[in-house]
């Protein structure tokens, strides 16, 4: 109770920066007001707008939090981005935070190698993921996917990834998908982790397992309250007793998880792919 209450805190920050990017996509900074909880990289804010018509906030990935500022990269789909797109220098950014579960970052030890992969605006989360991975010294392989624009390319090699770009269209770096840079450039970790489109993570999750690994997913389904009170979010997943990195099958249950309390980070082997 005491926790939901805590998730639900509405804390205020102060918009430092919030600039174009790529198109479409914008890098907002804020100061926090009043101190940003810590969070684990895979965490997320629920963002709430001005407007009042729009009722639920709108859930970002956390890209960066230091306790003292917190940045959000996010795309322009609809109302509630649109308006964070027009905040300015000064403004205030209503949120609570950290919300979900976050990635397993025991999953990988201190010299081992892990695979980072991102589709278009599923990259932010990566960074701090990034940042978290190297401090711990384990060595960051990172492979981006975009439709034409990269973004975050600067910030993920300062944060000590070998990067891999790919474009659809093939105007930067490799041609192709995420996946298509995985099996040409054979490349291979101890643990995966991964965030984008439903489409990207099912087909990694289909490469990784035929390797005989698990692999972490984000999902960033659509959401209604953010903080587990309704239905909103909610996705198959198969539970396996003993659940975790590449789990030996025992008795198998489907069961339907909400993405913003339950996740948003499941082991690609649970998650249904055809389901909900
Ligand atoms: C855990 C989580 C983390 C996320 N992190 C990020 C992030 O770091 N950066 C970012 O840009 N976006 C992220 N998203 C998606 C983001 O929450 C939505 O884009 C945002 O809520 C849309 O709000 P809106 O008011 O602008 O659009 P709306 O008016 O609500 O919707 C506009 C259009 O976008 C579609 N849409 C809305 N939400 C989603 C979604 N989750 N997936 C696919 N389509 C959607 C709607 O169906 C509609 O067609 C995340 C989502 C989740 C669940
Ligand atoms: S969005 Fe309401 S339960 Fe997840």
């Amino acid at each position: 109770m005491q926790d939901t209450m805590d998730k639900k805190r509405i804390l205020t920050g102060i918009v430092l920066e919030n600039d174009e990017i790529a198109a479409g996509v914008y890098k907002m900074t804020v100061e926090s007001v009043d101190g940003a909880p810590l969070a684990k990289p895979g965490q997320f804010v629920n963002v709430y707008t001005k407007d009042a018509s729009l009722l639920l906030p709108r859930p970002i990935s956390i890209c960066f939090s230091d306790g003292a500022e917190l940045t959000l990269v996010y795309g322009v789909v609809g109302k509630g981005t649109e308006e964070f797109s027009t905040y300015k220098r000064g403004d205030e950014v209503r949120h609570s935070m950290p919300q979900g579960n976050g990635y397993d970052l025991d999953a990988v030890k201190p010299g081992q190698k892990a695979m980072l992969l991102g589709g278009g605006i599923g990259v932010p989360p990566l960074l701090s993921l990034c940042y978290e991975l190297t401090a711990r010294e384990i060595s960051v392989t990172a492979v981006i996917g975009f439709k034409d624009e990269p973004f975050l390319i600067k910030p993920l090699l300062k944060a000590g990834a070998d990067l891999y770009v790919a474009t659809d269209s093939g105007a930067v770096g490799f041609k192709g998908t995420v996946l298509d840079v995985l099996k040409n450039e054979n490349l291979k970790g101890d643990a995966y982790f991964a965030c984008g489109p439903r489409v990207m993570l099912k087909a990694v999750t289909e490469h990784v397992l035929a390797e005989g690994r698990d692999i972490q997913v984000s999902m960033e389904e659509r959401m209604g309250c953010g903080y587990g009170a309704c239905v909103g979010c909610v996705c198959d997943i198969q539970e396996k007793s003993g659940a975790g990195p590449a789990s030996a099958a025992g008795g198998e249950t489907i069961v339907k998880k909400k993405v913003c309390k339950d996740g948003p980070v499941f082991w690609g082997s649970e998650v249904v792919w055809d389901g909900k």
